[in-house]
């Protein structure tokens, strides 16, 4: 097979540097690490949170856009409540009344959301300064990431392990490959809290990118956003994303679950192969540019939330600000509230297991 490089364009390798992304507040060094492929995509990770600081991904014009909001140094970082781009732990999403029982002990989190605990608590894993160091990929540039959380960290129980392998692969793909163990039994719930604009970060509200999500059930949820424990059927609601719709079509309409949201800001029960391989979990297209995303994981479900809570305030990478609804999250994971909900997938993890999962952000285009 021979394997030619465009006309004009001199054959290009893969790179990843590496440069000073500036200071905790207590005078931690923190670096900013840029992975390029062959086809110059980029993503550039922080190891203040293992964020994902830029990714930048062709159009159908082979024109590069960043399409994740994000900060310029580690500062916006430090303030960010909104987990731009971060990893999110122990416990991704929510966990009711901010406790749980495990073997008929029970844990007490802190409650920064409401009544309840969000996304690890009040010092989760986007605000922990993560070990990177680069690993040989085969088609692409990886950067490994890792962390050890204390038992008793935020409330949860033992010594926590965990390594975040991010690649960015040759043919346009970032995949995102978490894995932890333990020294005592607790709960774990791993995810990246992207946000995507595929127009471009700062250019405006996602309310017309395409989407489609194949997920047949999604969690209700409470005023609190705690899910009810029921699956309901998405057929005859705008939870209905099967078929690929603008996500703007039905946000606003007078749906029950719409309202308690504030738009989308729920978890969706995905169709599993029965292999538990990497299930296409979700796709969208922006029309604009062409730009197409496809979401594949191995976990049970995708919260997609709309950026509800983003209010224009905060300055993002080059001046932009972000408003409401300029962005939308695919954050792959296990139901919110499982450790105490016994219906819902496991989330416990024991010693000598290995949590392991990986979500593949998958880029092309269309004409
Ligand atoms: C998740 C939650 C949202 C919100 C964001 C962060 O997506 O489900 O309700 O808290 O994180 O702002």
């Amino acid at each position: 097979m021979t394997i030619s490089a465009p006309v004009g364009a001199a054959p290009q390798s893969g790179s990843t540097t590496k440069r000073s992304f500036g200071k905790t507040p207590d005078g931690q060094a923190v670096d900013l690490y840029v992975l390029t492929n062959k086809n110059s995509a980029e993503a550039s990770i922080t190891t203040y949170g293992g964020a994902l600081v830029s990714l930048k991904i062709p159009d159908r014009n082979g024109k590069l856009a960043d399409i994740v909001l994000g900060y310029d140094n580690v500062d916006g970082y430090v303030a960010d409540k909104s987990y731009f781009g971060a990893l999110v732990g122990r416990y991704g999403n929510r966990i009711g009344h901010a406790q749980f029982v495990l073997d008929g002990k029970t844990y007490t989190l802190a409650k920064n959301n409401g009544e309840n605990s969000l996304h690890g608590g009040v010092k989760g894993f986007n605000k922990a300064l993560w070990t990177a160091k680069t690993v040989s990929a085969k088609g692409g540039q990886s950067l490994e990431l890792s962390y050890v959380s204390k038992d008793g960290e935020e409330g949860f129980p033992g010594n926590l392990n965990v390594t975040v392998i991010y690649t960015l692969t040759d043919g346009n793909a970032l995949q995102i490959e978490y894995s932890a163990t333990t020294d005592k039994k607790t709960v774990v719930n791993l995810t990246n809290h992207a946000y995507f604009n595929l127009a471009g970060q700062g250019s405006g509200d996602i309310l017309g990118h395409l989407m489609v999500i194949n997920a047949d059930k999604f969690n209700p949820v409470d005023a609190g956003l705690i899910p009810t424990g029921e699956l309901r059927d998405v057929a005859g609601t705008p939870f209905d994303f099967r078929k690929p719709t603008a996500i703007g079509a039905r946000i606003d309409q007078a749906d029950e679950q719409l309202k308690l949201g504030g738009g989308y800001d729920h978890n969706f029960v995905l169709r599993m192969p029965k292999d538990h391989g990497e299930s296409l979990a979700a796709r969208v297209v922006e029309p604009t540019s062409g730009r197409v995303m496809e979401v594949w994981t191995t976990e049970p479900g995708i919260q997609f939330y709309t950026g509800n809570f983003l209010d224009g305030k905060s300055i993002g990478k080059g001046g932009a600000t972000y408003p409401k609804r300029s962005a939308f999250c695919l954050e792959t994971q296990h139901f919110p509230d499982s450790p105490n909900q016994p219906k819902f997938p496991s989330v416990v993890l024991n010693p000598g297991e290995r949590y392991h999962t990986i979500t593949k952000y998958a880029f092309s285009v269309e004409k």
